[in-house]
């Protein structure tokens, strides 16, 4: 049985970390950081609790995920993703444990219009980005033994997300603007959690970094439009330009990621984004 720690509890991705974990015979610690347990930005905190967890893995889900308060908000941001990152790439290599920590589309400036892959040049467009590339190469430089998993547009049943939001203002409103022009991959964090649990069962040790996002493409109107039509919610959608709903954090127009590299080494296939969605809504009602 292997032990493993999972960091930021209480966040959407941990949460369904939790839900799949129990069809694994794995000894799994969830920590969050209200309580108390671990804050991945206390070193001392992080060193002792990977010194007394003898963890094989620890999965690190704890991030500054307030994409557009980092620009205000950027030593919360630098302390959370990328020195907390750093400690626990730190503390896992003293400890022989394997680091799965979790990346982002956003480190990418959105100019290509192929997907992405693991080999191309990062340009953060913001501080949220940039601070997620700067907690990649602290994982890269202070460990060996680390998968750093890149995903798009996260959503599930649980905490704050586009799905979430959109069923509430489906309910409250009668028409909606959603922008049209940043084309990337809706992923649904169960489908994320399990290819997490997968690199551990497979015991898989050809580390590095990888992307994973639901398949198939869309721009946040479509994404939008299908939550509506799954949900049966009639409420008029215009599509706008991003330009018509300007936001402190700027965004990658394009942030579509391969996945080739992911289904060649876990052997998957990953479901379409519209399928995961119909799952996840079903979840609601
Ligand atoms: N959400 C997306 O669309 C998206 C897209 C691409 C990549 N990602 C990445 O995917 C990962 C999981 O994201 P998510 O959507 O599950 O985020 P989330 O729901 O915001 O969860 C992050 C958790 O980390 C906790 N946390 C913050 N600072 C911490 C600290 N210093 N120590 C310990 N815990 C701390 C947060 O607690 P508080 O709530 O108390 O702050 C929260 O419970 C993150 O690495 C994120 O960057 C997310």
């Amino acid at each position: 049985m292997k032990k493993i720690l999972v960091t930021g509890g209480d966040g959407q991705l941990a949460r369904c970390i939790k839900d799949v974990s129990s069809k694994y015979a794995e000894d799994f610690t969830f920590v969050y950081r209200n309580s108390l347990e671990l804050n991945i930005a206390d070193e001392e905190a992080v060193s002792k609790e990977l010194e007394y967890g003898t963890y094989d893995y620890c999965i690190n889900c704890a991030a500054y995920t307030h994409v557009d308060n980092a620009e205000k908000e950027k030593e919360k941001a630098i302390s959370v993703n990328h020195i907390g990152s750093k400690y626990l790439a730190i503390a896992c290599k003293k400890h022989g444990t394997m680091l799965l920590h979790i990346s982002t589309d956003f480190v990418f400036n959105g100019i290509k219009r192929v997907p992405y892959t693991e080999e191309d040049i990062e340009e953060p467009l913001s501080v949220y980005g940039s601070t997620k590339l700067l907690g990649e190469k602290e994982i890269k430089n202070n460990t060996f033994k680390y998968f750093i998993i890149r995903t798009s547009w996260l959503y599930s049943e649980y905490g704050h997300n586009f799905m979430k939001s959109m069923l509430k203002l489906g309910k409250e409103k009668e028409e909606l603007s959603v922008v049209n022009d940043q084309i990337g991959t809706p992923t649904y964090a169960k489908d994320l959690a399990e290819v997490l649990l997968l690199f551990i069962v497979k015991e898989n040790t050809d580390y590095g970094i990888y992307n994973y996002s639901n398949e198939g493409t869309a721009s946040w109107y479509d994404f939008a439009t299908a939550i509506f039509e799954i949900s049966n919610i009639s409420v008029k959608v215009h599509p706008i330009p991003s330009k018509e709903y300007p936001l402190p954090a700027q965004r990658p127009n394009f942030s579509v990621l391969d996945k080739a590299k992911i289904k060649e080494a876990l052997k998957i296939e990953i479901p379409n984004w519209k399928d995961s969605l119909l799952k996840a809504c079903k979840t609601l009602n």
